[in-house]
């Protein structure tokens, strides 16, 4: 059976087709980057109205490179949640209507797990048990994924996500958006031991704080004016990545896990992911780090979660909504 999978809940419009073992045939993404880049960040009506013009012929070119027709379409997987509430409706009505026209199964998923089923469809071979660190510019959470169909959250951001601490303190610091990458590369050129950024809530529970440690670094640059941002930069980055793989090390400790999997747009930080595999090898447990580009939004994910949850939950019934706000089955 032929998958079409739908992404548009932030600012990528993407399609994807997906078939049985599971493996993708194809995989397409449009980033809406430089549409936003003048405003700082993504303005969700600009978002919308970019996915409404994109979907349609984005379908059309991941048909073609799939190599398949539309009638071909066995099932229609699509993000229903979380998101901009605009810009999923825009991929939720489309899926809908393409389900109903070819008169095929719908399957709507949460965009938070489905980034975890990105490591599977990345390493090819079974990733459970493990635990999954999802970070992005939306969510941050850490789930433990006893097998593909049962994932238990064990703690979110309080305040902000990893990623939007990232872009709020590039913009400060006069970095280009998004700020996830710019602090990155700036982050080689510095010293991450040079100022010493607090690291929220470090040895308790599973939950995450960022919005301190924003203010932290704002706070620090206007008290020294000279402070070279390449410092500021690496030593932000540190206490992101120190807190993340701390929590991650200790969950995986402690619920049992075997492997570690790292997922969302943060994922494809440097320090990060080189912090994850030593922490793994350290520990024993197996590592799953995708591709940069499996790391940020896209549709793949999106089919290989759709495909585990058919065949789970059955067909998501077209009454289905868009629904902003975080929905976990069964949390
Ligand atoms: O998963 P994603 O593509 O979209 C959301 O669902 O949010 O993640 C986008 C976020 C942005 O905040 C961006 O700055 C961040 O991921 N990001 C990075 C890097 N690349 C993207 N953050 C740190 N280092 C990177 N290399
Ligand atoms: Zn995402």
């Amino acid at each position: 059976m032929f998958f079409l999978a739908i992404e548009t809940s932030c600012d990528e419009t993407a399609a994807a087709v997906f078939t049985e073992e599971p493996r993708i045939l194809a995989s397409v993404v449009a980033s809406q980057t430089d549409l936003h880049a003048r405003f700082g960040g993504v303005v969700p009506e600009v978002a919308a109205r970019a996915h409404l013009q994109r979907l349609l012929p984005i379908i059309d070119e991941t048909l073609r490179q799939a190599g398949i027709r539309l009638e071909q379409v066995g099932c229609v997987a699509v993000h229903n949640t979380p998101g901009l509430v605009g810009a999923l409706l825009v991929g939720v009505s489309t899926a809908k209507m393409l389900a109903l026209a070819l008169g095929v199964p719908l399957v709507a998923v949460n965009h938070v797990e489905a980034h975890v089923y990105a490591c599977r469809l990345a390493a090819g071979r079974d990733i459970f048990p493990c635990v999954g660190l999802v970070v992005s510019g939306g969510h941050t959470t850490l789930f433990r994924c006893t097998d593909a169909l049962h994932f238990e959250r064990l703690g979110s951001t309080r305040d902000d996500a990893a990623g939007e601490a990232f872009d709020k303190v590039a913009r400060f610091l006069g970095l280009p958006y998004p700020g996830g990458p710019a602090i990155d590369r700036l982050a080689m050129e510095g010293d991450r031991n040079a100022i010493a950024f607090p690291r929220a809530m470090l040895d308790e529970g599973y939950d995450f704080s960022f919005s301190g440690l924003k203010t932290s670094v704002l706070t620090y640059v206007r008290k020294h004016p000279d402070a070279g941002n390449a410092d500021v930069a690496a030593s932000f980055q540190e206490a992101v990545v120190d807190v993340l793989v701390t929590k991650a090390r200790r969950a995986a400790r402690e619920v049992g896990a075997t492997g570690v999997c790292l997922a969302g747009g943060v994922a494809a930080n440097s320090a990060l992911r080189e912090r994850v595999l030593d922490a793994c090898i350290a520990d024993g447990l197996r590592p799953f780090v995708p591709s940069r580009e499996m790391c940020t939004d896209n549709a793949a994910m999106v089919a290989a979660a759709g495909w585990y949850r058919l065949r789970h939950d059955g067909p998501t019934p077209l009454s289905a909504g868009a629904i902003p706000g975080l929905r976990f089955p069964g949390i």
